[in-house]
This record gives structure tokens, sequence and C-alpha cells, in this order.
């Protein structure tokens, strides 16, 4: 065993089968490709292509849409709870003590068939945006917002955080970053997830595992230090100098290079577009013109091209959303894509156990504690 390859971050390595996304050739969700699902389809339409494997039919969708309605529903006992967490908790940590909460609730948590796990799934779907909310909205003083059943998924997600109904532009990116921030086959947070569930343990437990492997800047976390970037260098002309500083010093530029990606992440380049939109609608063109000489320079330097936390933190921030809410909005879409992986782990498990390489001291013998 110790003369066995190994490969640290697992990297190239393939760690199991699944039918619910591939990036070969192009991000495709069982087998539709993102800029179609992007251009022409919703998040909803997405979610339920993930957990029911095809795209529904309006009947389908209708059906789909009414189950939301009546999930969307969080037991007053978690808001109470949500009160008593203090203020200074990030909205992730809330949201994920939040979804563990949500567990005690279900009525199905520990029923793992198929059916249930759907099921649940639809729930979290419609209770982690009354969560991410009510936080939000706790925290700054203002009353709840009920959920409005007349607004598409994007749109009652603004609503609720915001109180107020988003203009369609606005929906529109909402929905796309939604639609592109939902699955993305054996990334660290899916892989958590299926870990948990290959013990055979809730769908609950293995969404809570991966909302806690998200919050990483590695991983989901990196679309909150984006914006911290782009507001430490504050305008265009700062720009080039303190990028080229920053990588002088060898920092770590978030919102660029990928683990798999190493020409390009192709969400990425969906979702400038959006924010090119908003900027022109914003009448502010500053933080596109700091992004693109950032872009311009790590490029040049050190040949990485941005991946999708770096356009999807300027498009939060054009919705006027707090920075604090950008991985937890992740969390409301990647939700749809671990619950599939739970599924699929748990149709046709076996118990995930790799081997490690030891490395530590050899044989010791043993002095009793009073000896030494
Ligand atoms: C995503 C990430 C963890 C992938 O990392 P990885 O596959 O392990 O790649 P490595 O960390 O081995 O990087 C390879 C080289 O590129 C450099 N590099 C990678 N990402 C970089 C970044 N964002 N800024 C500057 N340099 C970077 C590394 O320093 C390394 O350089 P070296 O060979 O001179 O030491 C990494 O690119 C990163 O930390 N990015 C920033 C965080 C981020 O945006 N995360 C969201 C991912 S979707």
């Amino acid at each position: 065993m110790t003369n066995e390859p190994y490969f640290p971050g697992l990297e190239g390595v393939i760690a199991g089968e699944t039918a619910v996304s591939t990036i070969s050739g192009g991000l495709r969700y069982r087998g539709y490709s993102i800029t179609d699902l992007a251009a022409d389809s919703g998040f909803l339409e997405v979610a339920y292509l993930l957990l029911h494997r095809e795209l529904p039919t309006e009947e389908q969708f209708a059906d789909f849409k009414a189950i939301l309605v009546e999930s969307s529903w969080v037991d007053p006992a978690i808001i109470e709870f949500m009160k008593s967490i203090p203020l200074h908790v990030s909205a992730m940590d809330v949201l994920r003590t939040c979804i563990s909460a949500l567990g005690h609730f279900d009525p199905q948590l520990d029923d793992d068939s198929t059916p249930a796990n759907i099921a649940k799934a639809t729930r979290l779907l419609a209770q982690i945006p009354i969560l991410i909310a009510a936080r939000h909205r706790l925290r700054h003083g203002l009353p709840l917002v009920a959920p409005d059943a007349e607004l598409s998924f994007a749109g009652n997600l603004l609503y609720l955080i915001t109180g107020r109904e988003p203009a369609p532009l606005f929906e529109k990116a909402m929905d796309v970053s939604l639609v592109l921030y939902a699955e993305h086959e054996f990334n660290a947070s899916t892989f958590a997830a299926r870990v948990v569930a290959s013990t055979e343990a809730d769908l609950h437990s293995a969404i809570v595992a991966a909302v806690g492997a998200l919050k990483g800047p590695l991983h989901g976390g990196a679309n909150e230090r984006v914006l911290e970037v782009l507001q430490e260098v504050g305008r265009p002309a700062a720009a080039e100098a303190w990028v080229r500083q920053a990588l002088a010093a060898r920092r770590k530029i978030m919102g660029f290079g990928h683990r798999v990606y190493k020409q390009g992440d192709p969400r990425a380049v969906i979702l400038k577009e959006y924010c090119t939109r908003l900027a022109r609608a914003a009448e502010d063109p500053s933080l596109e013109q700091i992004a693109d000489t950032i872009e311009q320079v790590v490029r040049d330097e050190k040949g990485l091209p941005p991946n999708l936390d770096w356009p999807s933190a300027r498009l939060y921030h054009y919705l006027g959303l707090d920075v604090d809410l950008y991985t937890p909005l992740f969390v409301a879409s990647r939700v749809a894509g671990w619950a599939a992986h739970v599924i699929e782990q748990a149709e046709n498990n076996r118990l995930i156990r790799p081997r490690s390489k030891y490395v530590g001291p050899g044989d010791r013998s043993f002095t009793p504690l009073a000896k030494r």
C-alpha cells in the first residue's frame, strides 16, 4: 500500500460515477448544455431536471411550483432560534445551523427512499430562501416578508430579501446565476455530501456537510472575497498596480483559477454578459473596468482565467445585495445539485472510504504515563 501512487487533493482522480452532470466538452446538466439552460430555461426547471432527471412538461412544472409554494414555510421555532444567534455570526454559518434545524421538523427525515429524498429536497429549495432572507432582515431590523406565489424562484428570492419586486433584468440576472451555480459534478461540497450519504445518513445531514464545505474561500466562499478585493482596489486607475503588487506578493486572487477548468470556466463567460448589462443599467462602468484590468493582468502574468465567482460577486453587488449573502445564495441554488447526487449515491451506494498514505513515525515502544 505504501508504494501505491496517490494524488494530493484527489487531483485528476475519478472518484465515482454520475449521470447528473459532466464538464467534459462543456458543462452539461443531464445532457443539456448550460448555455442553452441559461438562455432559455429558468432555475426551477433546472432544479426539476436535476432532481427528476428529465425536463418537466408544463403540467409537471405547474405541480412542482405548487409543491414549492406549499413548502414555502419554516417552523416559527427556527425563526425564534435564529433571533438568538449573535449578530456577528455570518449568514453562511446561520444558514448551515438552520438547515440542520429544518431536519428536526421534516416529516420524512430518516426516509432515504428516492421519492422521500426528492420531497425533502423540494422542501429545502423552498425553505432555504426563507432562511436566508429572514436572517438578513432580522439583522437589519426589518420585518419579514412572506413569499409571493406569483413570482419566479429568482424573483421571489430577491423579493424575500429586499421586500421589493425586482426589475426584469435583475430577476433574469439572478435566475441565470442560480442556473449556473446549480450543479458541478464532484466539486468539494458535492463530494462531502456524497461521503455523508454513503454512510446511509439522511439527506439533511449530507446537505449540512455540503454547506460547511462550500463556505471555504477556495470553494463557494470565494464570491464574497471577490467583492472584498474589488472594493479594496476601489477605482479603475488603481487596478493594475494593485494586481501586479498582489501577484508579486504571491497573493491568491480570489475568483481566478480552477482545479478542473484550466482553459476557462464557461459559466464565467455567460455571467459576465449580465454584469456588463447591469453596469450599463446602473450607468457606472467602474467595477467592470477594475475587473477587466485585473482579468487581463492575471491572464497575462499567470495564465489563469476567471471562474464563476469572479462575475457572480459583481452581479450580486449590482443587485444591491449585502456581501455576506453571496455564498448563501450559492447554497440556495446548489442544494438542487447536492440533492441529486445524494439521491444517486443512495440508489447505488457503496461506502466511500479511501485509504491514506501513512507518513507518521515508525514503530515505537510504549512507555506508561507514570514513567514518561
Ligand atoms: C480554485 C483553486 C483552489 C484551484 O487550485 P488548484 O487546482 O489546487 O491549483 P493550484 O493552487 O495548485 O494552482 C496552480 C498555480 O496557480 C496559482 N494560482 C492558482 N489560483 C490562483 C489565484 N487565484 N491567484 C493567483 N495564483 C493562483 C498557484 O499559486 C499555483 O502557482 P505556482 O505553480 O506558481 O505555485 C485555486 O485556483 C484558488 O485558490 N483560486 C482562488 C479561490 C477561488 O476563486 N475559488 C473558487 C473556485 S471555483
